[in-house]
């Protein structure tokens, strides 16, 4: 019993679905307006020239359709869970839980690491970073746990991953935030 809901807790807990106390997606467009500028460390820019932002489209693509196929799915590899889950975003919560901006073409994105952003993306809330993590927002004192939950073997394509030279792909600190 136990291991059945731990099982289901870290399930959740890996694909963002568990979100803050009902809180709403509100897409990259949104998160964006405040994370665009070169002195807090241009966010949404880094996230536009990653891969990341290409995963959900990544799997429009013939190639992965037969990856699916090869696997055993019968549907063609957007309409799959088995890889939306590594690939998107808000594919699998109820629809009123996306707000207008939320596109789930966006892949990888914000709130799939950080979560759901309804609750903490104003200002003042974000501002304060102990309020803001208890309003839904998920850091990370050890990044490379976040990142093993999608890069490991489990990824067909899967070819290794190496912390430093990946994360130096996608950084995107905020150099104004003491650590
Ligand atoms: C209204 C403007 C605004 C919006 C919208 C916004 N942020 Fe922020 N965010 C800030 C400010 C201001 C800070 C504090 C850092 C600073 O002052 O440079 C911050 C800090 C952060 C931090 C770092 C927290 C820390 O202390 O380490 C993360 C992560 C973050 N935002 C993610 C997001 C995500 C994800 C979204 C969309 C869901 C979002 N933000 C939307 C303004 C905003
Ligand atoms: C693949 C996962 C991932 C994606 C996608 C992602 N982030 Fe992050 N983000 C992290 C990690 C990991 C850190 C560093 C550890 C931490 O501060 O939690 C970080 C750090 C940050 C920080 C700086 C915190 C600091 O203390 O300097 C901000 C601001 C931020 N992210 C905002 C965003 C915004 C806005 C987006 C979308 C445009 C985004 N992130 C997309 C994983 C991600
Ligand atoms: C929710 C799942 C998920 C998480 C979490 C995640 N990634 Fe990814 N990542 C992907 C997918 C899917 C791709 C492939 C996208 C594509 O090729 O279209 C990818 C691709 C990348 C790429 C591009 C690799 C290349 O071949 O150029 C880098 C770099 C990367 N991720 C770094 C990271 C780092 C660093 C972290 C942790 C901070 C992280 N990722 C966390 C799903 C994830
Ligand atoms: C455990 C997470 C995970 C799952 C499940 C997963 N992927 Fe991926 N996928 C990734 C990551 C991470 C990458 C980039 C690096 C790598 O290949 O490991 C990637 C890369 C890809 C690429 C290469 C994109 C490019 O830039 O050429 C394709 C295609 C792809 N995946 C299709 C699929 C299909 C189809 C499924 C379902 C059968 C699937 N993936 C399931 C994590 C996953």
């Amino acid at each position: 019993m136990f291991h059945k809901f731990f099982f289901w807790a870290i399930t959740c807990f890996m694909f963002g679905s568990l979100t803050f106390g009902g809180a709403k997606y509100v897409g990259t467009k949104s998160c964006g307006m405040c994370h665009k500028k070169d002195d807090v460390g241009n966010q949404i820019k880094v996230w536009k020239n990653s891969k990341h932002a290409n995963a959900y489209k990544a799997l429009q693509t013939e190639k992965a359709n037969e990856i699916a196929k090869g696997k055993g799915f019968k549907t063609k590899a957007v309409d799959t869970k088995e890889c939306l889950k590594c690939h998107a975003t808000g594919y699998d919560v109820n629809k009123s839980m996306l707000e207008e901006d939320f596109d789930i073409a966006d892949g990888v994105q914000c709130e799939t690491c950080h979560g759901a952003g309804s609750e903490f993306n104003t200002k003042n809330i974000m501002k304060d970073k102990n309020l803001a993590e208890q309003k839904g927002l998920l850091l990370y004192k050890n990044p490379n746990d976040l990142c093993v939950k999608c890069h490991n073997k489990q990824s067909p394509t899967f070819k290794g991953f190496n912390f430093k030279t990946e994360w130096a792909k996608i950084e995107h600190l905020d150099p104004k935030v003491k650590k």
